[in-house]
């Protein structure tokens, strides 16, 4: 592996966080694979502490927790008393003090505000059942939308009784390991990441559609002419600096890539075996076949054009940097969303995951340079969530 050694764990932990026990994750807890970098690090509970002790912990080690954060890329919060929605709220809450994300552009299809919560999505909440079947997807969170958290954080709330693993992917080793040709093509320029019809944007969230346009080009993202009317377009670039420690990563969700989605289940299909998995199997075909068009059809104006040979490399070096978490009932899984993306895989049974975002990223400059400022508070204000309660904060206003 190319650049600087990986610290070791111990290195990376002093000092170390007070009233609590880290560590890395050990092999029975993970599965198949882990990437050379010891991530994400378990930090447990030393047992007995009530949850108001927990959050006020948290609450007084938080600039140390971030710290950990940004050189271990994720920590899995392990046998803590965080065992319901009002819990895992206030956990985040203190460890991201207003910094929670409320509403983002043009959610996924499914990620809907919990009930009763103001800031807790539930990752699909279509519960369709193919969801669990897929094996793909690796994504750096929201990169279609306008609105991306710089820390993501996952509450296990049911654990699968067979695979549901979170693949966590380190975004900063698979930059290192891209051949200099790859690393020069794919920050050559910003990609596509989304297109939204203005229309369909203003009925979506009950705006006029010069209202919509406004947060756009405000935004800094495109309104352009599309075949039925105008479109916002989001770009995005691939290549993304860490606002703190300024180490590279490559991000992007695999929309913009689903060949890599292809070879990834190539490579991973011998480690399903037995007939618990064959039905999975079955639609993993399907959905390889049903992609072979795009595969085909890769020439595109809004992303780097990749040889079948370079597709190939970046779907193994996507699994060789890829670290399978295994859940364990009430874990807190938080990600840096600047240096990781993250996958899940496929599952059996019921498996339940309750989302909050955190830190909506701000970028230093447009263009194919993915600088950013460092995550804050008051950020949100500059979020579409931040838009529509001023538009509805001054629609009270008028009389
Ligand atoms: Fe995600």
């Amino acid at each position: 592996m190319k650049g600087k050694a990986p610290m070791t764990v111990e290195q990376s932990l002093e000092p170390k966080v007070e009233s609590f026990k880290s560590r890395a994750l050990t092999r029975e807890e993970l599965s198949f694979q882990t990437a050379s970098r010891p991530f994400p690090l378990v930090i447990e509970s030393s047992g007995g502490e009530t949850f108001t002790g927990l959050r006020d912990t948290v609450q007084a080690q938080r600039s140390r927790l971030e710290e950990i954060l940004w050189e271990h890329g994720a920590i899995v919060f392990r046998g803590f008393p965080v065992s319901g929605y009002r819990e895992y709220e206030d956990f985040i809450d203190a460890l991201f003090p207003k910094q929670a994300i409320t509403q983002y552009f043009m959610s996924e299809p499914g990620r809907t505000l919990i009930p009763g919560t103001r800031k807790l999505f539930d990752t699909d909440s279509r519960k369709k059942g193919l969801f669990k079947y897929y094996l793909g997807g690796a994504h750096s969170e929201n990169f279609f939308s306008s609105d991306v958290p710089a820390y993501l954080c996952f509450w296990n709330k049911r654990v699968a009784p067979k695979g549901g693993e979170t693949a966590v992917i380190d975004g900063q080793g698979l930059y290192t390991d891209l051949s200099p040709s790859l690393q020069k093509k794919l920050g050559e320029k910003e990609v596509l990441a989304a297109t939204f019809p203005l229309s369909e944007v203003a009925a979506r969230y009950g705006l006029r559609a010069d209202e919509v346009k406004l947060h756009a080009l405000a935004r800094g993202l495109r309104v352009t002419e599309g075949p039925s009317g105008p479109v916002i377009q989001i770009f995005k670039p691939l290549i993304w600096e860490h606002p703190v420690t300024g180490r590279r990563s490559l991000q992007f969700n695999s929309n913009i890539f689903p060949e890599i989605d292809y070879y990834l289940r190539k490579i991973v299909a011998s480690q399903y075996r037995g007939a618990a998995w064959f039905a999975h199997k079955l639609i993993w075909k399907a959905l390889d076949l049903s992609s072979r068009s795009l595969r085909s059809g890769g020439e595109s104006t809004h992303r780097p054009s990749l040889s079948r040979s370079e597709q190939e490399a970046l779907a193994k070096l996507v699994w060789n940097h890829t670290t399978l978490v295994k859940w364990q009932l009430n874990d807190v899984l938080v990600i840096d969303n600047f240096q990781l993306l993250h996958m899940p895989m496929p599952w059996i049974g019921k498996r339940e995951l309750r989302v909050m975002m955190a830190a909506p990223v701000q970028r230093l400059d447009e263009g194919s340079s993915g600088r950013f400022k460092r995550p804050s508070e008051g950020a949100g204000a500059e979020t579409f969530g931040g838009f529509l309660e001023h538009i509805s904060k001054a629609a009270q206003a008028t009389p």
